[in-house]
């Protein structure tokens, strides 16, 4: 079957529709572990784990049953007012029970990252109407950074190709510089620095729009899709100070970090942070079936359930809120997690990983930065190591590399100018090796193609 034609029918998202477009497309039938097959039978380690979300590998038996299990049971009901089943129960109190140090009380449930934010920042929103300051309503978050695809996350993204086809978007979101050593306005390369220029930043925007009218202060832990941007270490705490002086919440959008990418089990608590509002997706249920999930802590919690008059009733939700077979799914997932330490286990081959990429910098030219944290990390590609111009997407070099590694075998990711990965936190070491060792061979062969590129 030519699976190339048969793109004709679907848009693919996040790619061009142009007429003629014929980017060839990689068709994967099967996946088994850290492991998938493309439709000819081609065996490729997974280095992308789906689309950062395979945190315990392929077709695990154990999330399979649990999975069928329920489906004998009930395949659907819903959970609006009134009405539940046992395993949206389950898995609120499993989720409050493993964010309790983060004095995590709430939870509301949805399909995916992007209705994870969206209904983060409405019920922001909400508690501030419940706190009786309304008037708080806009939102901080960071250059770079990727909230998915519904309207109050692409208006809080802080990158401008999600927003031009698209608008107008939400008023009242301000985008604040990204605490990144590698490229920064202030050309700023130590870390201490680069906090203070950023905190001296917020500071003067929150003066500017007022405390009063700013609702939450939104970030990812780690930046992932808009370029792998890992903070200097105490970043987060010092932001959480200063949103603290002036009232504001915090919500950390874990979509990507949470249940152990980075290292630990949420992107927040590696930093020593504790934030009001987490948005979680992705290894919440490891791509098995669909399911995000916003957790409140008490001060958000209380402030709703004893809001006067309108301001307690919570006007949000979906059809699919608290999916059974997701939620089945989670838990076995979650059960995965803790019992393998899939945090230290990424934290662990994570750092080798990262030590066997770094050299691939002094051996290429176009290799600008390498950088990473636990099981996410990039390779930023440049024209120039010096200015550290971005190399242009448009060339499609990192396309190609990505291309040079997948016919080699392992799958990564270009984005723009970047070579992503993000494995199943299930990578052993010999996997971490071969990743590394492919991803210098794809680079050799590129570089050998395209000299005037390198
Ligand atoms: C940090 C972050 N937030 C939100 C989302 C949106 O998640 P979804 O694609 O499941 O809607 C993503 C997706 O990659 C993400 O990386």
């Amino acid at each position: 079957m030519d699976y190339q034609k048969r793109q004709k029918r679907f848009w693919h998202p996040m790619s061009s529709a142009a007429a003629g477009h014929t980017a060839p497309t990689v068709v994967i039938a099967r996946g088994d572990g850290n492991y998938v097959w493309d439709v000819e039978g081609h065996r490729m380690l997974d280095g992308v784990g789906g689309l950062w979300n395979v945190n315990v590998g392929h077709n695990r038996p154990e999330v399979k049953a649990a999975i069928a299990r329920q489906m004998d049971e009930l395949s659907y009901y819903q959970t609006f007012d009134g009405v539940a089943h046992p395993r949206v129960y389950d898995l609120a109190d499993r989720l409050c029970e493993m964010f309790k140090q983060e004095d995590m009380q709430r939870v509301m449930f949805g399909s995916g990252g992007s209705d994870a934010v969206e209904t983060a920042l409405k019920m922001a929103r909400q508690y501030w109407v419940a706190a009786g300051q309304p008037s708080r309503t806009k939102f901080l978050s960071l250059r770079n950074g990727y909230h998915g695809v519904h309207v109050g996350g692409t208006s809080i993204g802080g990158n401008g190709v999600y927003h031009y086809n698209h608008g107008p978007l939400l008023p009242g979101c301000v985008q604040l510089d990204t605490p990144w050593l590698y490229r920064n306005p202030w050309g700023c390369e130590d870390p201490q620095q680069l906090v203070e220029h950023c905190i001296r930043q917020l500071e003067e925007v929150i003066g500017f729009h007022g405390a009063q009218t700013i609702a939450a202060f939104v970030a990812e832990p780690v930046q992932g899709a808009g370029g792998l941007i890992v903070p200097p270490a105490d970043y987060w705490q010092r932001v959480r100070a200063v949103l603290d002086r002036h009232g504001i919440l915090l919500i950390a959008d874990e979509v990507v970090t949470g249940f152990g990418r980075t290292g630990s089990m949420l992107g927040s608590r590696g930093w020593g942070v504790v934030a009001d509002i987490l948005c979680l997706a992705k290894g919440i249920s490891a791509g098995y079936v669909p399911l995000g999930a916003t957790m409140y802590n008490s001060r958000i919690a209380q402030a709703i359930e004893q809001g006067e008059g309108f301001s307690s009733v919570i006007m949000h939700g979906y059809t699919y809120s608290g999916h059974p077979l997701a939620c089945a799914a989670s838990l076995a997932v979650l059960d995965i997690v803790e019992a393998e330490d899939l945090p230290a286990n990424a934290a662990r081959v994570g750092r080798d990983l990262l030590e066997q990429l770094l050299p691939l910098k002094a051996g290429f030219e176009t290799v600008g930065d390498v950088r990473g944290k636990g099981l996410m990390l990039a390779l930023d590609l440049v024209t120039d190591k010096e200015s550290r111009t971005p190399l242009d997407p448009g060339k499609g070099f990192a396309a190609r590399v990505a291309d040079a590694a997948r016919r080699r075998g392992v799958l990564v990711r270009a984005i723009a100018n970047k070579v992503v990965m993000s494995p199943p936190l299930t990578l052993t070491p010999s996997e971490a090796d071969l990743i590394a060792h492919t991803l210098r061979e794809a680079l050799q062969e590129c570089c050998r193609d395209s000299p005037s590129i390198a």
